[in-house]
């Protein structure tokens, strides 16, 4: 059947159901090329339609019952609904049997095979392709799973909630049914039969019930789990300690699997995990990876409550969901690591990622207002801005007054499908106040502008801070955001100042202690404080307290004052990264006037500081240390110069490196004695962390390439391993080939492990880098059927590889294109992400532009083109 022309849908379309699913029976009878489902469902007609549309795509369609009596004949179908006459009937059984071909799916969404296991994805829009459903977040059932399979390839059969039944079956099958107690939209359904194995453990719960806690893995993967299990127990007990939310089922498993779109999924009772975010050991695993695990298991475990008690009313609210839990994992990692070093990853991750998102033709709102595709819309906006927005309410109404919020979120919302307003009117009531001007920040997209100006009157000692705030692309047509701009001055030799409010300002200005929000609602506000005896230092938007760009003229002088002594170590960190950043704009201009490039005192010596500042955190000083993102520096600009960019990068870290060498190598030796075992352990990753820092800057020197050859045959855990590798593949040596060879042959058959080999080389900055690209899709072990391969290639090269994907010719744009239309036959959701990196074509210069168009035209020529794949081509090219 030929595919509908892409729907668009709209959030001020949507209408309450006219049907109630009160539950469902399925039964799968799983064969891993045509599985029979049966569906049973009890259907309550709300308001006495006449026909009930449901969706359903790629099914085989076998019966139709209604209360036993088959009406096949008179139902329609088309290639994504099916139409039921319901005239006269007010309650009713309707019994649906599909076939669907698991082992086909490679797309995987809905039921797919897996390294031989067969397992479910249905968040978004998933289930319709599984069974005939009203497939919707706000028709919440209660579901009984009864699943059927050979007895050899499946050992385990599981389903959401709690197991009931199981018993032998004729012909070596054997079955099992699940019943989940709670109501459920079909999005967190989930399935997983295969022979797996598993770890077990056990959490007592604050109200003293024992959970089983299961992680499901392939046999092989069976000693990786340890971190994973210990991630979720730390993940309950936060839980319970911080907001008071206590496990409801009487089993929690999570299952690992090769094949997967995405990161994980919060199915009831039934997590699905990319193995990415489960698997690790010190030799396989580097900090980065342990600490995604922790985050993503925290996650999807805190989605038990934000998420599937309290659902979302249609896919427009998703950041409901997942903004706030995000934001709930943040303060889960952050408690768990270092909250200074975690906001500062994120922000990181902000600017490079949702930034450009939001300035790009993708651009749109925490709450859409439409989509083509809703995998789509699983977007850096949704959920890390989504975040940010969650964050300000936390803010503007302290640790006490959010937690008073959510509490009153639960009390009202338990069991059901909200919206983002329901979640603000509950941190509003439970506070008494009035937060309506939040609602902007869903609505709005494009990162905001926030200026600044202090003015300081050294004879009535007053400051007044001028803020103004601006969506550039909107000019003047938006209503105000209301933002909470986190301030503290400190004298010149670094003491902080204590803050008085002009008396005026009293109701906007929230001191506590020596720091103090400003609480800015207007398009343009002053802020007046009294009594400063001196003219302070004017420490800013302190620990990032809003998702917006600052413009705010600091002088080099006071940047580096922050830099040594702001107890805030989000802006000492800005601080320095400014001060980088300003160096390297400089020099970018010098190379476009042809002058020579030089470096200034006045960075150098707040670089060396840090350098030299034995007493900051290693953590700290490491990402202090880390010149700003290529991809940073680029959104500096209208149009990039590409290749400005990475040569004046370079540059600087060569001239760092040059100069303090000795400095360099006299931590990075001291710090290479330390930590023979590994431990996952705060000051250890802080310790490996700056050591690779050091290795880095090194290894631009080609009389220390020996260095990472060395700790790249002598490390025992991956991080270092890596770090090695990393920087080596950067140089053309015969080291890089030696060590490259060498990690291939030990690692090729752990496939987590291995994606790390292909990413490193489609990142790399070789001058042949593009060439090597394209001998890598040719490797045997690329296969376009797994996400993470593909990821590790074609994503990382679009993303990370300024040099090959930007070559001049266009041949970089050429291949990445070429690739994609091959991929969006295989599976449309990880090709529409890959497509990503050409939708910033207007950032480039006009020759880049001309070829940037041109390849996404020649992707949307194609007549088969998936709706993921079209929706983001053809908005980035109208
Ligand atoms: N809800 C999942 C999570 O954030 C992600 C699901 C993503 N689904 C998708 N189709 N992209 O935990
Ligand atoms: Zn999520």
């Amino acid at each position: 059947m030929k595919k509908d022309t892409p729907v668009v849908h709209h959030l001020k379309d949507y209408q309450t159901p006219q049907f109630d699913i009160v539950s469902v029976f399925l039964e799968f009878d799983l064969k891993p090329e045509n599985t029979n489902v049966t569906n049973v469902m009890q259907v309550k007609n709300l308001n006495h339609a006449s026909l009930m549309q449901l969706d359903g795509e790629d099914l085989e369609l076998k019966s139709i019952l209604i209360d036993g009596v088959d009406i096949t004949q008179k139902c329609e179908q088309t290639a994504e609904t099916l139409q039921i006459p319901t005239a006269g009937l007010d309650t009713f059984e309707l019994n649906i049997t599909t076939s669907v071909d698991p082992q086909g799916n490679t797309a995987l969404e809905g039921l797919y095979r897996t390294s031989g296991n067969y397992c479910t994805q249905c968040e978004a829009e998933g289930f319709r392709k599984i069974t005939y459903f009203l497939d919707r977040p706000d028709v919440l059932t209660l579901f009984t799973t009864k699943i059927i399979a050979d007895k050899a390839d499946n050992s385990v059969l599981l389903s959401n909630g709690n197991l009931i039944e199981s018993g032998e079956l004729e012909n070596n099958r054997h079955y099992a049914v699940w019943q989940d107690p709670f109501k459920k939209p079909c999005y967190l359904f989930a399935l997983v039969a295969g022979n797996l194995e598993c770890v077990q453990d056990t959490y007592r719960t604050l109200d003293n019930r024992d959970i089983d806690l299961r992680i499901y893995v392939e046999p092989k993967n069976i000693d990786k789990c340890d971190h994973a299990m210990a991630s979720l127990i730390k993940s309950m007990k936060w839980d319970e300690e911080r907001f008071g939310l206590i496990y409801d089922l009487d089993i929690y498993m999570i299952v690992a699997v090769d094949d997967f779109n995405m990161g994980a999924m919060e199915n009831k009772g039934l997590n699905v995990f990319n193995s990415k975010f489960v698997l690790a050991k010190p030799e396989t695993a580097t900090d980065v990876d342990y600490e995604g695990i922790e985050a993503v298991i925290g996650h999807e475990y805190f989605h038990n409550w934000t998420g599937n008690r309290v659902t979302c009313r249609d896919w427009f609210q998703l950041t409901l969901k997942e903004g706030l839990t995000v934001f709930r994992d943040q303060e889960f990692t952050a408690d768990m690591l270092s909250p200074a070093v975690k906001r500062i990853e994120d922000v990181k991750r902000l600017r490079s990622n949702q930034f450009p998102e939001d300035a790009g033709p993708m651009s749109h709102p925490i709450q859409p207002q439409s989509y083509i595709e809703m995998n789509n819309f699983y977007t850096m906006t949704v959920y890390e801005k989504g975040a940010e927005v969650v964050r300000l309410y936390h803010s503007l109404l302290g640790e006490d007054g959010f937690r008073k919020g959510m509490d009153l979120y639960f009390e009202r919302h338990d069991g059901q499908a909200v919206t983002v307003e329901d979640f603000r009117n509950a941190m509003a009531d439970a506070n008494n106040v009035d937060l309506v001007q939040m609602h902007q920040w869903y609505l709005q997209s494009g990162t905001p502008v926030l200026s600044v100006k202090t003015e300081y009157d050294s004879v009535t000692k007053k400051l007044i801070v001028n803020c103004s705030q601006n969506i550039p692309k909107l000019a003047d047509k938006f209503p105000p955001l209301l933002m909470p701009i986190k301030i503290a001055l400190y004298s010149d030799d670094g003491n902080i100042l204590p803050l008085h409010p002009y008396e005026g300002d009293m109701e906007k200005i929230v001191v506590k202690g020596h720091e103090a929000i400003l609480k800015l609602s207007h398009k343009s506000e002053s802020f007046v404080f009294e009594k400063i005896e001196v003219e302070p230092v004017v420490s800013l938007l302190r620990g990032f307290s809003a998702p917006v760009i600052l413009e705010y003229d600091q002088s080099n002088e006071d940047l580096a004052k922050l830099v040594t002594f702001d107890s805030d170590s989000f802006v000492r960190w800005e601080s320095i990264q400014t001060l980088a950043l300003k160096e390297i704009t400089r020099n970018i201009a010098q190379l476009e006037s042809g002058q020579a490039l030089e470096l200034s005192n006045e960075f150098t010596t707040a670089f060396e500081g840090v350098l030299k500042d034995s007493s900051l955190d290693n953590a700290l000083r490491a990402l202090a240390l880390t010149l700003p993102e290529m991809t940073y520096i680029g959104e500096q600009y209208q149009q990039v110069n590409v290749d400005a960019v990475y040569h004046v990068h370079r540059w600087l870290k060569i001239q760092l490196a040059t100069k303090y060498e000795g400095l360099f190598l006299e931590q990075y030796l001291q710090l290479n004695k330390l930590n023979e075992e590994y431990h996952y352990q705060k000051t250890d990753i802080a310790n490996r962390k700056l050591k690779n820092v050091c290795l880095q800057y090194l290894m631009l020197l080609p009389h220390q390439i020996k260095l990472g050859e060395q700790q790249f045959n002598h490390s025992q855990n991956m991080t270092d391993v890596l770090a090695a590798l990393d920087s080596l593949s950067h140089t053309d040596s015969l080291e890089r080939e030696a060590c490259l060879e060498s990690f291939y042959r030990k690692w090729k058959d752990d496939a987590l492990v291995l994606d790390k080999w292909f990413a490193l080389q489609a990142a790399s900055h070789h001058i042949h880098s593009l060439a090597h690209v394209k001998e890598l899709v040719k490797h045997p072990d690329f296969v376009y059927t797994n996400p993470n391969r593909v990821r590790s290639v074609l994503g990382v090269f679009g993303r990370l590889n300024m040099l090959g994907f930007h070559q001049p010719d266009g041949e970089g744009y050429h291949f990445l294109a070429e690739q994609i239309m091959k991929l969006d036959a295989i599976n449309p959701q990880v090709s529409a992400r890959i497509v990503a990196p050409f939708t910033h074509w207007q950032h480039f210069d006009g020759e880049r532009q001309t070829l940037m168009k041109k390849a996404l035209q020649s992707i949307l020529d194609n007549d088969n083109l998936s709706k993921d794949t079209y929706e983001i081509v053809s908005k980035s090219l109208s």
